[in-house]
């Protein structure tokens, strides 16, 4: 397949996004260093990509001022809305309990160290900005709380994350964009869309434990295909599995720290993977809900970005990376995306408009920028600390994974310890944690954890981390 240089590709990137309105005429276009940096490409990239749109005549130089949005020639036309693949309807198979035993036993516990959240500790989230956002939009329009919001969400927050988007070299217009009750809603919505129940879903292995509950409560089939946290699903299994006589109707691929692996997928096997799915018929939803937390500058490609069919559900969340407790996340699905509004309207209408005014009111600003870059550089340390810990204070043999950004840290213990009695033990201690076990329908895992690192270091945490230890010892 013949592949365009990189300026051209980025010229038609941004093209798109001007052609759609993301970028509106008379907006100022991406500086020159700003998009070195986003970009990663060299000086010389970047003059080039401004040439090739000034000569398509939709960017226009301004003395000392720099680079203009012009009127765009003509709008594209829109694809077809395509039907959701023909479904076929086999028989339903339950799966999964255990995950819900975990949680109960968690609820039932007091917990005073809780390394099972994969959220960051409230300290490290912007909340008095928020709150100050907050009350600045109620002051400027006092009937925000009686107004019903639009099906689709606010299009402050819509053009907000559509704009960010770019950067990641995904396009995702704003109109295409529905806000919607944290990933889980989005994902929820894009498995509604394109399947029906008793179809069947892959998932990597290890997986989210939720991806597992929300397939059960959808009465969806589950097949589970290895991944690593080197480089993410194994692109052979997946290719061996969707070449089976078995339809696999969706996949959902976290490529942007995997959790619970951490693993990050490099472009390549990015490109290959939807185009992979696009050959074999199979929906590609993609789970982007740690992206952002990335050590590094320079956002990560999304799976969206090589998407040239429009087939690729796009799905993230605000939740782990700013505010928890406003529950925001966006669903950009396409093809589907018609579908998807019906059914968000239908399950539970448009989210609550004060938290998208206040969020998007800072996204807007410089400071989210900043914030993000304050958190990404907590997050390594706290990281670093607790992998030292760990290291210093379980048994030998241990192995702990070196994710390159996020929250958690993926633990291989001695193939003899038994992760679920480490849970029961640790909570018996008010310490909780992850088991292996609930990231996947198999056995694989029941010797690994899932440690969330959101809380700063502190002595409480790592005398909990020697009880743990001493716990894992004491089952050699
Ligand atoms: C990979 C992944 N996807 C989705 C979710 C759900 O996200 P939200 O809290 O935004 O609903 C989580 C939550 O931990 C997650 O880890």
């Amino acid at each position: 397949m013949h592949t365009p240089p990189l300026y051209r590709q980025l010229a038609d990137h941004y093209l798109d996004a001007i052609r759609s309105g993301t970028l509106k005429t008379g907006e100022r276009f991406p500086s020159i260093r700003l998009m070195m940096e986003k970009h990663a490409v060299s000086l010389s990239t970047a003059v080039q990509v401004c040439r090739e749109l000034e000569d398509c005549g939709v960017l226009e130089a301004r003395p000392r001022s720099g680079n203009y949005i012009r009127q765009p020639e003509a709008a594209p036309k829109t694809a077809p809305t395509a039907s959701p693949a023909d479904l076929d309807s086999s028989v339903y198979v339950g799966i999964h309990p255990p995950v819900s035993a975990v949680f109960k036993a968690g609820q039932r516990a007091t917990v005073k160290v809780n390394f099972a959240s994969a959220y960051c500790a409230p300290s490290l989230y912007p909340l008095k900005i928020l709150q100050d956002h907050m009350a600045k939009a109620l002051r400027r329009d006092a009937h925000l709380l009686d107004a019903e919001g639009s099906t689709c969400g606010h299009l402050a927050l819509r053009s907000v994350l559509a704009r960010r988007a770019l950067t990641a070299k995904a396009h995702l217009p704003a109109e295409k964009i529905v806000i919607t009750h944290g990933a889980t809603e989005a994902l929820t919505l894009a498995l509604r869309a394109v399947t029906q129940p008793g179809d069947t879903v892959a998932v990597e292995s290890p997986t989210f434990y939720g991806l597992l509950q929300m397939l059960e409560s959808l009465h969806l089939h589950v097949r589970e295909v290895p991944a690593t946290a080197q480089s993410g699903i194994n692109l052979l299994a997946l290719e061996q599995l969707l070449q089976s006589p078995e339809r696999i109707h969706a996949l959902i691929v976290m490529p942007n720290l995997q959790n619970p692996l951490g693993s990050i997928m490099p472009d390549a096997n990015k490109a290959r993977l939807v185009q992979l799915c696009a050959e074999h018929g199979t929906v590609l939803i993609e789970d982007d809900t740690f992206g952002d937390l990335v050590d590094t500058e320079q956002p990560l490609s999304t799976l969206k970005y090589w998407d040239r069919g429009d087939t690729v559900i796009h799905c993230a969340s605000l939740n782990k990376t700013l505010a928890p407790g406003m529950r925001l996340g966006w669903i950009s699905a396409g093809k589907w995306h018609e579908r998807v509004e019906m059914l968000k309207h239908s399950q539970s209408r448009g989210c609550e408009v004060l938290s998208q005014l206040a969020v998007s009111a800072f996204m807007k600003t410089p400071s989210y920028e900043r914030y993000l870059r304050r958190l990404r550089k907590t997050l390594t340390q706290q990281r670093q600390h607790m992998s030292t810990a760990i290291t210093r204070y379980f048994p030998t043999g241990t192995c702990v994974s070196e994710p390159r950004g996020g929250t958690l840290l993926w633990v291989e213990l001695p193939s003899h310890c038994s992760a679920m009695r480490l849970f029961h033990e640790g909570l018996k201690a008010g310490i909780q944690i992850s088991p292996g076990d609930i990231f996947s329908n198999g056995q694989r895992f029941s010797h690994f954890v899932r440690m969330g690192c959101g809380a700063p270091y502190s002595p409480k945490i790592d005398e909990a981390l020697a009880t743990l230890g001493q716990l894992l010892k004491k089952q050699e």
